[in-house]
């Protein structure tokens, strides 16, 4: 059994970074190069943006999560390591009121940001849920429940991660969260460090230490911490987490809603260097400066003058040239977000500019019938022109599905999407239908 599990292990094992060299946003370092933040600079460089353009569009991950298992990388247990177990220093901190114990109960789907005070078994010590066993834990509480089991309170992290503590507003937390922060900060590891697969790298379980071997203390006394796997490197909080409205996350019930904070290796670059660290600091300071650089930063990609529904991880030779046209002159004003509440603020940014794209006769394939499955990159509120201009955006996202103004994205893993439609029709009858499905048109 264990030589089996050992095979399987090394069977797994990922292949080394692909050869980066013509990829339009060399974005294979993405998760890895937590050492190397010239190579995300150089990457932005060549591309045309400029060190506040590149702080800005990263800051885009103000909105969103990772999900626990992703078409990017499998971040599946992304969540295992240590967190700080002092009320007080969490960020946003725990008050009494908060405690399950003190009478806080978790409901279903309900943002309630209940907590649990527990201690560390051995079981949980194992699995790296807590550094040492009959230590006191402190662990969110939810409402659980799936399609066999109900518990009105089981407390620990969900699955993933989100980017900051209002992971559905388009605001400037992202940069709040580490503009104090120093870029060498990386080399804490949240655990030990040795082997991880086949380079040596963070643990996520054992002392914390440093990446020398020196011990650097616990959770509490850091606010990030490194943990490396074997194809990605990256920052997790260790005070800092985040409960949004349950409708946001997949399965909230299931995989729990309240989740730590994360900074990939593209994140924490901007640290590494000294223009792209000033502009974290004034981000941080001044929002309505972030958006105003984000606006003309995102204005940039768009305006690189390719259809984005020709973009096709498949197809590399569809990509966009590499060098970037100079910016057009902002003569145009933008046309009023929408005032829908209910559309997220990164839509309504992402509109802004790419309203009209949609129409295009040649970006869209559609049906009169759902497509996709769950897990789903991304579920929105909105009309179609809003959820195709979002899935625009999102190179991952294939094609989505909709139902009345929900919508739900998806790449096209294992043929979830593109296996499930068979005919083609027009967008009119498409959309009359309740359930209709589009995709992006590939070349
Ligand atoms: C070094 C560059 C970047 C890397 C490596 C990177 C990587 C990632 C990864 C791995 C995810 C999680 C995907 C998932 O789990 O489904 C993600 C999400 C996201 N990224 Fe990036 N990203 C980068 C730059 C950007 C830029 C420039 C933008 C936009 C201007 C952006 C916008 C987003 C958004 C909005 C999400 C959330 C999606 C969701 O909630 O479904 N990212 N990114």
């Amino acid at each position: 059994m264990l030589l089996e599990r050992a095979r399987r292990r090394r069977a797994t094992a990922p292949a080394d970074p692909p050869d980066t060299k013509g990829l339009a946003l060399k974005d294979a370092p993405g998760l890895r190069g937590m050492d190397h933040p010239n190579t995300f600079r150089d990457a932005f460089k060549s591309l045309g943006f400029d060190p506040d353009e590149q702080a800005a569009l990263m800051g885009a991950h103000t909105f969103g999560k990772i999900t626990a298992i992703g078409c990017s990388g499998q971040f599946k247990g992304i969540q295992k390591g240590p967190f700080c177990n002092k009320e007080e220093q969490l960020d946003p901190p725990i008050a009494p009121s908060q405690l399950v114990g003190n009478g806080c109960t978790p409901k279903l789907g309900k943002i309630g940001k209940c907590w649990k005070v527990g201690k560390c078994s051995k079981k949980q010590e194992r699995k790296g849920k807590c550094s040492k066993k009959g230590e006191r834990t402190l662990n969110p509480a939810f409402f659980y429940k799936n399609k066999r089991a109900v518990r009105p309170v089981s407390d620990h992290f969900g699955g993933g991660a989100f980017w900051d503590r209002t992971p559905t507003t388009f605001d400037n937390d992202y940069f709040k969260l580490f503009h104090q922060e120093d870029f060498e900060a990386k080399n804490n590891c949240c655990g030990s460090f040795g082997y991880v697969r086949q380079y040596k790298g963070c643990m996520g379980k054992g002392a914390m230490v440093d990446r020398k071997g020196k011990k650097i203390g616990g959770p509490c006394d850091h606010s990030w911490c490194r943990k490396d796997g074997g194809h990605k490197e990256v920052m997790m909080s260790t005070k800092a987490w985040a409960e949004p409205d349950h409708q946001f996350i997949n399965r909230a019930s299931a995989w729990g809603p309240t989740r730590k904070l994360i900074r990939l290796p593209g994140d924490w670059a901007l640290l590494g260097d000294n223009e792209t660290r000033k502009a974290v600091l004034d981000f941080a300071k001044d929002q309505d400066l972030f958006f105003t650089k984000f606006k003309q930063a995102f204005g940039k990609v768009l305006d690189r003058g390719h259809s984005l529904a020709l973009c096709s991880a498949k197809s590399p030779s569809t990509m966009a040239p590499k060098t970037m046209p100079p910016a057009a002159p902002a003569t145009t004003p933008a046309p009023p977000p929408s005032s829908d509440p209910s559309v997220p603020e990164a839509v309504k940014v992402l509109t802004k500019k790419v309203d009209g794209l949609e129409s295009k006769a040649d970006a869209w394939t559609y049906y009169a019938e759902g497509c996709g499955a769950s897990p789903y990159l991304a579920s929105m509120k909105g009309s179609f022109d809003q959820c195709a201009t979002y899935c625009l955006s999102l190179p991952a996202c294939f094609g989505f599905q909709q139902n009345n103004q929900n919508c739900y994205l998806d790449d096209d893993a294992d043929q979830k999407i593109s296996g499930r439609v068979t005919t083609p029709t027009s967008k009119e009858v498409a959309l009359a239908a309740s359930w209709h499905c589009a995709i992006k048109r590939q070349a």
